[in-house]
């Protein structure tokens, strides 16, 4: 069966979706509650028009988390209140906990929608390869997926064909803030492909922690291994800086960007990634790591210089060239006129098409739980769309 939403399918359904993107809006703005399970009641469901939007029936797993937190408040803003709440021991259905079983979650999503004319939609907002394994029985259900877990959007190619070929519409399945959190990137590309724009190009600073340490050494203001210290002490890395600095969270958006942009046959363990940590300090501790940096210092600088006297600056960055069928990431010269230039601590994408030469520009925080949440709500709210 041909899947009508693989991803060059939901290019048609964001594309068409633009437009009643805003009515969206405006209608939770004016109707609130209207898309909330628990305040449609079967009175509402008889006096429904056909043009009037489906209630959502939400169940969001992962509320306890940073952006799940986030994700919760949001929805509340706007009155869509959850059908059902799931962290990793127990899950909460019209106010009863019982332990987690996705299966039964599942079953009482459809008995809610069937009965009150709704779209089952399940917002997966944890990092959890276990809950991602169950999207195919979901989706092959006729159950929406919005998700900031990008684990199986960047694995193996056909792993994720396989997920693609397991939706049956009407669901969706829909990943914004897998790229750039809440900013519009994926659905942007989504949206050019749909509307006959050939995708060329797509660059992204997509690490607000390694943009924060290439600006630093931008002009010789500091060390490498200062500005790895200075970004670990205000918080802006993981615990081992080493897993923001060997590019991989970039690599793994790069894949996604990839596979949107319309490129196939992209692995992550086949891509060319410029790992910041040097090989020797790879398998140290965090420790050694820390005080080791220094000996490369004077390397970084001078590569740094180099670029610098050619008027370029270096940002580490990902690049999807499509008709190179070449994904690159790694530290990258841009001359004084890229975009990039500007992005400052936001992430940046700028994407090239046939039509937009001078590429169109999508900038903003990359990251943070409101952000992120906010990009799966607007997926949420896509999902209602038909
Ligand atoms: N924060 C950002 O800026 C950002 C940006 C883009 C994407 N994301 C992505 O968003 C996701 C959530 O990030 P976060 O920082 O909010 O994570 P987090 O704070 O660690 O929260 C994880 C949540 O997932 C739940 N969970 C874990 N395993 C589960 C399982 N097997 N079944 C059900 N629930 C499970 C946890 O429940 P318990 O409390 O019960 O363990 C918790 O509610 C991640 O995939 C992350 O990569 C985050």
């Amino acid at each position: 069966m041909a899947p009508i939403l693989s991803f060059s399918n939901p290019a048609v359904s964001l594309s068409n979706g633009i437009s009643r993107r805003i009515f969206s809006f405006s209608t939770v703005a004016t109707t609130s509650g209207i898309m909330s399970a628990s305040s449609t009641s079967p009175t509402s469901k008889k006096a429904k028009t056909s043009s009037e939007p489906k209630p959502l029936i939400v169940a969001v797993i992962g509320y306890t988390g940073g952006v799940g937190t986030c994700l919760l408040s949001a929805m509340d803003k706007i009155g869509l209140k959850p059908h059902a709440l799931v962290r990793s021991s127990t899950m909460t259905i019209d106010g009863v906990e019982v332990p987690v079983n996705f299966a039964e979650l599942g079953n009482r999503l459809l008995e809610a929608a069937e009965s009150q004319g709704g779209t089952p939609v399940i917002a997966d907002v944890t990092a959890s390869a276990d809950v991602q394994n169950e999207y195919k029985n979901w989706l092959s259900r006729g159950i929406s997926v919005a998700t900031a877990n990008k684990g199986i959007f960047a694995g193996e190619e056909a792993k994720y064909q396989e997920l693609l070929d397991s939706v049956v519409p009407p669901a969706k399945l829909l990943h914004e803030a897998t790229v750039g959190a809440g900013l519009p990137i994926l659905g942007s590309i989504l949206a050019l492909k749909a509307s006959s724009h050939t995708i060329v190009k797509v660059e992204g600073v997509l690490s607000g922690t390694l943009a924060y340490v290439l600006g630093a050494v931008a002009g010789g203001k500091m060390t490498l291994s200062e500005a790895v210290t200075n970004a670990k002490d205000l918080g802006y890395t993981e615990p081992d800086p080493r897993m923001d600095l060997n590019g991989m969270d970039v690599a793994r958006k790069a894949v996604i960007l990839a596979r949107l942009s319309g490129l196939t046959g992209i692995e992550l363990d086949k891509l060319d990634i410029e790992s910041l940590v040097p090989k020797a300090l790879e398998e140290c501790s965090v420790d050694d790591f820390m005080s080791g940096l220094s000996a490369y210092d004077k390397d970084f600088a001078a590569r740094v210089a180099t670029v610098e006297e050619s008027g370029s600056r270096l940002h580490y960055a990902a690049k999807v060239d499509v008709d190179k069928k070449l994904v690159s990431v790694g530290p990258m010269a841009c001359e004084a006129s890229h975009p990039f230039n500007s992005a400052g601590p936001d992430n940046l994408i700028a994407i090239t098409t046939n039509f937009y030469t001078r590429p169109l520009v999508v900038q903003g925080a990359g990251a943070g739980g409101d952000v992120t949440a906010t990009g799966v709500l607007v997926d949420i709210l896509l999902c209602r769309e038909r």
